[in-house]
């Protein structure tokens, strides 16, 4: 872990990247790729989002001293190849753009619609949506081609997949590039058609809603559901801990998006999680999903894994 690559001679070509979005997912990936010796430009829309992000990833790295994976000044250089910014345009053109900005198609569009001029070819311009469709959001830019889904999971520094998703027009070439990107960020990568949830988010959102069933319908109590998938399956985390993890209101999100984009009754949602999501419990972001979650000043997301 401590040989850093070359970026000069890596195979993707990728050396400078912008993140949009520094929140959970694109803390992570600066962080990452900051360690990792690239450059890295972080957009957010609010001068306290930014802050939250760059805490995150001095977090980050503070994780990876601890655990041996840089030494201490690799922390301050990795800092130091971060710049993060207001406004979208003050970017110079980098090789590869990374949109991490919340799981809204119509937002997506548009973050998309306007990256389009500011970073022209051979850029890629990805997207770590975990559920909408590449297809829809390459839709807005000239060449969709040059438009690919790089989904990272949480969080970012420890878990090691990414899933590559393919829209409809990504080139061959982008998709290579964007493997070779995420292994020289130390990644192992799956490849998904561009269907709605892909295969990580697909099978995560199912075995949520099948725990919120079986909790509804009295079949066990929340502990024993997430006991037996942890000690049976040898899952990390139980169902209804993952969901508290990812966020109920996400969950829904990605279930309705499965249920609308296969048409199908087999991904009918939970009423239980519905009456959850109205009444505001949302897990771990709101204090109270299917556990509670006293406040404290530590108490943050952190901890699990999600994609
Ligand atoms: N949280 C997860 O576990 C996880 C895992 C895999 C993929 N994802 C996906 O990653 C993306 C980001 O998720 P997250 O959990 O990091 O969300 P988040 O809410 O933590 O972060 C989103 C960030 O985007 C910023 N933002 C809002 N509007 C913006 C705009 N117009 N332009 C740029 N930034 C804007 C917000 O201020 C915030 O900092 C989503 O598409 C999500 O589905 C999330």
């Amino acid at each position: 872990m401590n040989s850093l690559p070359d970026p000069a001679a890596s195979p993707s070509g990728v050396r400078k990247i912008l993140v949009v979005g520094a929140g959970i997912m694109g803390s992570g990936v600066a962080a990452v790729a900051a360690q990792r010796g690239l450059d890295v430009h972080l957009y957010d829309v609010r001068q306290e989002f930014l802050d939250r992000g760059l805490s995150s990833i001095r977090a980050a790295l503070e994780g990876a001293v601890a655990k041996g994976r840089i030494p201490p000044k690799g922390k301050d250089a990795a800092l130091e190849r971060i710049r993060p910014t207001l406004e979208l345009s003050s970017a110079p053109p980098v090789d590869l753009v990374l949109e991490a900005a919340p799981e809204k198609l119509e937002l997506k569009r548009e973050i998309f619609r306007r990256l389009d001029p500011l970073h022209p070819a051979p850029a890629i311009l990805a997207t770590n949506t975990s559920s909408l469709s590449v297809t829809s959001i390459a839709s807005v830019v000239a060449d969709p081609g040059r438009v690919v889904g790089i989904h990272f999971f949480n969080p970012v520094p420890s878990m090691p997949l990414v899933e590559i998703i393919g829209g409809f027009h990504t080139s061959p070439e982008t998709r290579a590039r964007s493997e070779a990107f995420a292994r020289e960020l130390g990644k192992t990568v799956t490849h998904s058609r561009d269907s709605p949830g892909f295969v990580t988010t697909r099978s995560m959102a199912v075995l949520v809603n099948e725990a919120a069933w079986m909790l509804y319908e009295g079949v066990a109590n929340r502990e024993d559901i997430d006991t037996a998938h942890k000690l049976g399956f040898h899952h990390p985390m139980g169902p209804l801990e993952l969901a508290d993890l990812v966020g109920l209101d996400t969950c829904l999100a990605v279930l309705e998006r499965l249920y609308t984009g296969f048409q199908d009754p087999k991904y009918r949602v939970c009423p239980l999680l519905v009456n959850m999501v109205e009444a505001g419990r949302l897990g771990r972001k709101s204090g109270e999903g299917f556990y509670p979650y006293p406040r404290s000043p530590s108490s943050g997301n952190g901890g699990g894994s999600h994609g």
